[in-house]
This record gives C-alpha cells, structure tokens and sequence, in this order.
C-alpha cells in the first residue's frame, strides 16, 4: 500500500513548465511585417468564432513579454514553451526571412534565458500563411517544403540559444479539425482534403527534423506533439471494440505507426478507401517522415468513449468536438459517448486515468523514448473576486489528479521527462474565443492586467518542492 497522506516526489531533473502558443497570446497581427494567417481569415468570417473574437490583440504578449517572463520567473518555472508564428518569421509563408519577425523572437528567449527559464520552441501551432493556404495549404505537398525552409530559418537564427525544438503541434487538429469538421481554420469540410492534410504534415514534420538537424548544434533535442487520443470502447461487446479499434487507427496509429516505423496501419488504409486512394503518398515519403526523434510530446485533456451506433439511439452524437460536421474521415456507424461525470467549462470529462494509459501505452510501443507532456490543464469559468483573487479549487483538483497520474507512470518504468501545463495565461481559446479560460494567470481582456489565480501559486509550489502535496 502507498500512503495516500504523504506527497509524491518527482525526479531531480523533471522539467516543469508551462505553455502557449503565438496566436493565442502574442497580438500585434499586424505589426513588423506579420501578415495574415489562416487564423487571421478564419476568425475574421461570421459565425466561426465565438462572439466575433479574433487574435488581433490576444493577450497582447508581443508588447507585453518582459512582464509575462517576470511573471514566470515570480512562479519559479524552470522552462517555457511556446510557438513561433510562421507568418512573421516568413510572411506569406516563402521568400527570406523576416528580421523584425525573427528580432522578436530573439528578445524573448534572451529574456526568458536572462531569467533562467529554458526556450522550448514550436514552429506550427496551427498559424499557417494564409497564402500557403490559397495555394491548397496542407493539402500541397508543396506547403510542406515551404515549412521545411521555415524552421531552417528560425533555427539559423534562435538555434544557438534554444535547446528543445518541436514541429507541429496537434497535426491531427491541423488536419481534420481544420480540413475535416471545419470547426478550426481554414474550415475545409473534406474527407479526401483532411487525409491528404494529414499526410503532408507528416511530411513536413519529416522534412523539418531533416533542417533542423542540419542547421542545429548536435546536442540540440528534436521532437513532435502529437494530441493522442485515450479510446475507450463502452462496453466489450465485438461490435464497439471494433469501434474503438477504427477511431485508435484515425486518432493514433495513423501517427505513431509513419512517425515511428515508417507506414501507414493497413486496417486504417483500408477503413479509408471509400474516402482516398492515398495517392498522395510517393516514394520516400515514409522515410523522410520516420526520421529519428529525441523525444515525443503528448497533449491530454480528457478521453474518448465510443460505441457501435443503436438502432435505439435516433440521433447518435457523431464526434467530440463540436462541430456539425464529423472530424473523423471515416466513421460511419460509430458514435462517442459523452462520458458521465465531472466536467470542464468546455464539457470535457475529469478522467486523468487516460493520461497514465497513454503514457504506458507509448512505453510499451515506445520502448526508451523520452516523453514530455507537452499540453494538459482545463478550463474553468473563473472570475476575480470583490478582493481581486481568483479562486480556482477545480483546476487544482484537475492538476492534482493529472500530474498523480503522471507520477504513477513514472512509478511504472515510463519515461516522462517534463510537464508543460496549458496554460500560463487565459488566451485566445480558437473556435471558443475569450470565452474559455485555460491560465493558471487570469487576464483581463479589457486592462490586459494578469492575476495569478489560486492555481499558479499552487503549481509554482509543486515547481519549487518537486512535491505533489496529497489532494486537498
Ligand atoms: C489544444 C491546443 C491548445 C489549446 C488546448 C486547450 O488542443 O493545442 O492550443 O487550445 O487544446
């Protein structure tokens, strides 16, 4: 028995930090020489984001970064993670670098290295140059070779000073978020285009690592975040294990299996003929996206039940993430469950048992690779009290039963190396606008003044100690 009253240790070297990303906090769209986004367009046309909001502003990061980074450092964070926008490095997404753009980056890590906090960089969060995207986006290989060029920039000049570098973020979001469901930008709604999205940004995962271990230092660490999806079937019976069996293919092997072993899951090929031939993919094509990696980072939120559809069930839920239109390219007769308790402010069930099982699952199919959490928090509808506090118990609880989880899989042989917690601050939450608050650092839209809630002390004692006190 483990004694439940007493805190958890965490390694000496665990790396705990947290993240954001450039259009979600940074602002100034328009400033030296940024131009647009998809992002940019997406949130500026009716009815796809919430409430109208858009990016423009944010958090107003780009003016505002020394306070933000004085703010990290007066939570003791030892590391940062954050993307850089591809269209201020390199407006319009081709041609030379910015240097106004790649100046602002190179203010920031020298102020978050003047403070001790370690520069983890993301190239892609999902910011693509809305020119790219008039000439197909993602689902051009072409963009793919422009992205490639991109990192090789921002690591000629930034790569001296940033150890850990990390392609895209979330490309199953980019792709069938974007090309699928349409419920992110560009807001594509096709099967064919969300399949050959996603291949083309394996490709430029690939050929990126191919750059960046060309222009960086050879200690330089290069990985990939992939948000992996914890698929639960209902129950055990045939039909809704083969359910899971199809969304495991279209949520996970469909990454791990062409990161790692250089193909593509033949049952996820075949679940997909109906939608694409696959004849995107060309020679060599899995070898330059099988490249070697360092480490893998994993963004967790909460898991996904799925089930065989109910001739009972007259109006079965079709996905998880909101939009009319399935993200899945093929998921005819499946239908995902909202699961019964707890909830987030986004409707996202408490369920930290899907992070340890992610993270044993890649220990097993992983074995010795490096993993960081690189995404995990929740959002809450929090407010500043009369006393100007913001009290946020639930997001405590929610952090606590993650990071327990984490240590678990420590405690089981998995190579956990770090924490990232979304986010530092209340942000620009995509398809959902302002309205939903991931900071551990409340922001006042209106003022721009930044209030640590009840959380950022708290996590900034778990930071300081290595200790998971016993929940409260
Ligand atoms: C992830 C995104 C991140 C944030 C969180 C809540 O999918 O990577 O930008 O929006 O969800």
């Amino acid at each position: 028995m483990t004694d439940q009253s007493a805190p958890l240790a965490f390694p000496a070297d665990f790396v705990w930090g947290a993240a954001t990303a450039a259009y979600q906090i940074e602002g100034a769209a328009a400033e030296d020489g940024r131009t647009p986004s998809v992002w940019d367009t997406f949130s500026r046309t009716p009815g796809k984001v919430r409430n109208g909001d858009t990016g423009d502003i944010a958090t107003d990061h780009y003016h505002r970064y020394p306070a933000d980074v004085a703010l990290m450092a007066g939570l003791g964070l030892p590391a940062y993670r954050f993307s850089l926008a591809w269209p201020r490095v390199r407006p319009g997404g081709s041609g030379p670098a910015n240097k106004a753009g790649l100046d602002f980056y190179d203010r920031l890590v020298d102020e978050l290295l003047g403070h001790g906090i370690a520069p983890v960089a993301t190239l892609y969060h999902w910011d693509l140059p809305q020119e790219l995207e008039d000439a197909g986006g993602w689902t051009a290989r072409d963009t793919a070779h422009r992205f490639a060029e991109y990192a090789a920039l921002a690591a000629d000049r930034l790569g001296d000073r940033i150890a850990t570098w990390t392609t895209l973020n979330e490309p199953w979001c980019s792709a069938f978020l974007g090309y699928g469901s349409g419920v992110h930008a560009p807001g594509r709604t096709d099967p064919a285009a969300a399949l050959a999205a996603h291949h083309h940004l394996l490709l430029a995962h690939g050929l990126a690592v191919g750059a960046l271990r060309a222009a960086l230092p050879g200690t330089a660490q290069v990985s990939l975040t992939l948000n992996l999806a914890a698929v639960r079937p209902l129950t055990g019976a045939p039909a809704d294990r083969e359910a899971a069996r199809r969304i495991d293919g279209l949520a996970n092997r469909i990454f791990l299996d062409p990161v790692f072993h250089g193909r593509y899951p033949a049952d996820v090929l075949a679940d997909t003929a109906e939608v694409t031939d696959w004849s995107f993919v060309r020679d060599g094509d899995l070898a330059e996206i099988s490249r070697p990696l360092d480490s893998l980072g994993l963004n967790y939120y909460t898991p996904t039940v799925v089930a065989a559809d109910d001739p009972a069930d007259p109006a079965p839920r079709r996905d998880g993430h909101g939009g009319e239109r399935s993200p899945w390219p093929a998921d005819r007769g499946i239908r995902f469950l909202p699961a019964d308790g707890e909830r987030t402010a986004m409707g996202w069930p408490v369920d930290a048992d899907g992070l340890y099982e992610l993270l044993t699952r890649l220990r097993d199919e992983l074995p010795g690779l490096p993993l960081l959490v690189t995404e995990n928090g929740a959002a809450y509808d929090d407010y500043s009290d009369p006393t100007g506090a913001v009290h946020d118990p639930e997001r405590i609880a929610y952090l606590h039963a993650h990071l327990a989880a984490v240590h678990r899989a420590i405690a089981a042989g998995v190579p956990v190396r770090g924490y990232f917690l979304w986010s530092l601050l209340d942000n620009f939450e995509w398809a959902y606008g302002y309205g939903k608050r991931f900071g551990i650092v409340h922001v006042d839209f209106a003022s721009q003044r930044r209030t640590p809630k009840d959380s950022a002390r708290w996590y900034a004692e778990v930071v300081r100690t290595g200790l998971l006190p016993p929940p409260a």
